[in-house]
């Protein structure tokens, strides 16, 4: 299936858009990972790991990587919520991130932020916009990667 040019509540939005999952897959005030792939400018696919956090109607996204080690948030599948589930947090060193900013607010990495995932969320579906997602051809446990249709008017 071909990726449209995506469109959400707010308008039209940048580029292409690809739709990860539905909103009501993640629960609200919960996080979920994806282990994407992403072509980069040479034609290459690389690996994409993001961490999207459901706040209500608001979606933030992430790499899923730490700026202290470089290695992935949930060293527990899954687990990227600190004790309170308030904030983003690394299993490896404990460092804590702010949900909107992902900003590391405490432990070794603080001060630095985790990169930013540009989301929209169209027809209820929560899309990856601002990147060239590569197609999945297996068929594991992962969510097939679908494109957004723009049809309707929003909710
Ligand atoms: S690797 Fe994440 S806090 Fe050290």
């Amino acid at each position: 299936m071909e990726p449209s040019i995506a469109e959400d509540e707010n308008g039209p939005v940048a580029g292409v858009a690809y739709a990860i999952c539905s909103m009501s897959d993640i629960p609200s005030q919960r996080a979920r990972g994806f282990e994407l792939s992403r072509v980069a400018e040479d034609g290459t696919e690389q690996p994409f790991k993001i961490v999207v956090v459901r706040w209500g109607r608001q979606v933030f996204g992430y790499e899923n990587i730490c700026p202290h080690d470089q290695v992935n948030l949930d060293w527990e599948r899954n687990q990227f919520l600190d004790p309170n589930g308030i904030r983003l947090m690394c299993g490896k060193h404990g460092a804590l991130f702010e949900l909107g900013t992902g900003t590391c607010i405490e432990g070794p990495c603080k001060g630095k932020g985790l990169r930013p995932v540009q989301l929209a969320v169209i027809d209820n579906d929560i899309c990856v916009v601002g990147v060239t997602l590569a197609e999945e051809e297996e068929d594991d446990d992962e969510e097939e990667i679908t494109s957004c249709s723009d049809e309707g008017g929003g909710v």
